[in-house]
């Protein structure tokens, strides 16, 4: 039951204060105590995001306001499964996904879909529906390239596979594996990048976040997925956790698998424990969410963390689990939980405790501008690179007022180039609104795009990727140059 907002608050502060206590010193910064996730993960060259109910963003103003002022990505918790896109053959229902993805476009998020290929949500009038093995691949075949192909250009990146193995590193019995084989997975991938070339695919699991039976049946499979060159570019670890129970070697085991050249994201985190809670258990909550948020920093491909659900009342915990809850960052009342000042503290922000609504919600226009972000740790410097440099800048896609671009910048020279910034005019108008990667800032039409905490230093012959969803009016050239500390590279 939700306890009152008052007595809420107040065990919110107490144990805000508690966790304050338990995190390092060294999470301390300029950044105000109201300062929105958003803002923080963005100076990060991050995402955080939240899994978003669509009854709840239609339903409520303050939900859909922290979701906007919090949140730089979104992940449609149910709207993009098969059963709820299609509920019966050739019944196509979008309304609830194309609104996340309106809704993301309008507050400058990015989207991760969710999901393509699974073995649950899938829709009665195929499990029910009798068909051979065949039918099946072509009916998976067709899902993908008609979900993926729908939101191309729209979503950053697709779980293209969910929840593939058991807990003992064999193949989860499932109606694609037991019909389809193994290759059912590979399979999928592909479709997803004939469907939508640009986003990012990725495999998600869950109970994968230490090394362990499944996680490393999953890395054996990532490793033969890129030496058959079948397109994977990351791992969603879910983070479904238990109080007190972060695997100690989540970083270890995020940094194998990008050390196999994938990006990995935490894609389902929460952290459930008995209900009620007390201030002793969301203060343990609260390290919990920030060992998991370090653990993600520390990894240079590790481009975010998502939270599954905004608040405990949204939550699947407790259907789930009975006896358990309070699981996300918000309790039932949308006030801030002491998990909420901790993951500010561990992107970088204060630890003081938030507000009381503990909203820090920005409006949607403003949190939609580039992060105001951190600068570079020192300045760069603006002597020329001996052997220069190139920038190849693609736009992936493009609609209407928006697209996405991608930006590599590669040290041509001898001497490694540390800190480093990228900088470009655009020629009309547009506006940097969401970037990942890399610290952006944008003063006219002058863009710049400094190197994350996590990369200060391109070494010799090194190329660093970085990417952004921008606005344009009119049209949308391509800038005419770019610099690396100052020094006009080659366009690639
Ligand atoms: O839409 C129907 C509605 O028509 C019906 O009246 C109602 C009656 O129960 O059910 C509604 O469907 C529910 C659906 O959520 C949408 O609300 C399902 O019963 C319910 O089981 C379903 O739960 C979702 C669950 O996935 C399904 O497996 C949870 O909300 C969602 O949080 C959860 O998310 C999963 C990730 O996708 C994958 N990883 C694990 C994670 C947690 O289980």
């Amino acid at each position: 039951m939700a306890s009152t907002p008052r007595r809420s608050s107040l065990v919110a502060i107490l144990a805000a204060l508690l966790a304050a206590v338990l995190l390092p010193l060294s999470t301390l910064s300029a950044h105000g105590a109201d300062t929105p996730l958003r803002t923080l993960a963005s100076a990060d060259g991050r995402q955080i995001g939240v899994a978003v109910a669509d009854n709840r963003l239609t339903g409520s103003t303050a939900y859909s306001s922290l979701v906007s002022g919090q949140f730089n990505s979104v992940t449609a918790e149910n709207a993009m499964k098969w059963d709820a896109v299609e509920p019966s053959q050739g019944n196509l229902n979008w309304a609830a996904a194309d609104r996340l993805v309106a809704f993301a476009r309008a507050n400058g998020q990015v989207v991760r879909g969710h999901t393509l290929a699974w073995h649950s949500q899938v829709p009665g009038w195929i499990t029910n529906g009798g068909f051979g093995a065949a039918q099946l691949r072509t009916l998976l075949q067709q899902h993908i390239a008609t979900e993926a192909g729908r939101y191309a250009g729209k979503v950053y990146a697709w779980d293209v596979v969910n929840e593939a193995f058991n807990d003992n590193g064999t193949r989860r019995s499932s109606i694609w594996q037991d019909n389809l084989g193994d290759g059912w997975i590979a399979d999928s991938l592909t479709w997803a990048h004939q469907a939508d070339p640009a986003a990012k695919l990725y495999i998600n699991d869950y109970s994968i976040e230490g090394v362990n039976a499944k996680s490393t049946a999953l890395y054996d499979l990532v490793k033969s997925l890129k030496q058959q060159g079948v397109p994977i570019d990351g791992i969603g670890f879910q983070a479904h956790l238990v109080l007190g129970q972060v695997p100690s070697d989540l970083k270890a085991n995020l940094q194998r698998f990008a050390d196999l050249g994938v990006d990995v994201a935490i894609t389902e985190l929460d952290v459930r424990m008995q209900t009620p809670s007390n201030a002793t258990t969301l203060a343990s909550q609260a390290e919990d969410y920030r060992k998991v948020i370090t653990a993600c920093r520390a990894v240079a491909r590790c481009v975010g963390v998502t939270v599954w659900g905004l608040d405990d009342a949204d939550s699947w915990v407790p259907g789930v689990f009975s006896g358990y809850g309070a699981a996300t960052l918000y309790d039932e009342n949308l006030q801030a939980k002491p998990a909420w000042a901790a993951v500010a503290a561990a992107f970088g922000g204060s630890t003081a405790s938030p507000s009381p609504s503990g909203s820090g919600s920005g409006s949607p226009s403003s949190s939609a501008s580039p992060s105001p972000s951190a600068p570079p740790s020192s300045s760069p410097s603006s002597s020329p690179l001996p052997g220069g440099c190139t920038v190849a800048y693609r736009i992936a896609n493009q609609w209407t007022g928006g697209f996405t671009a991608d930006v590599t910048v590669t040290n041509k020279g001898t001497s490694a180039i540390g800190p480093w910034q990228v900088g470009w005019q655009f020629g009309a108008g547009q506006q940097v609104t969401q970037g990942w990667s890399a610290v952006f800032t944008q003063s006219g039409s002058a863009v710049t795009a400094a190197n994350p905490s996590w990369a200060t230093s391109l070494a010799p012959g090194a190329s660093y990727g970085f990417g952004f969803n921008g606005s344009w009016g009119t049209s949308n050239p391509v800038p005419a140059s770019f610099t690396l500390n100052g020094t006009v590279c080659t366009t690639a």
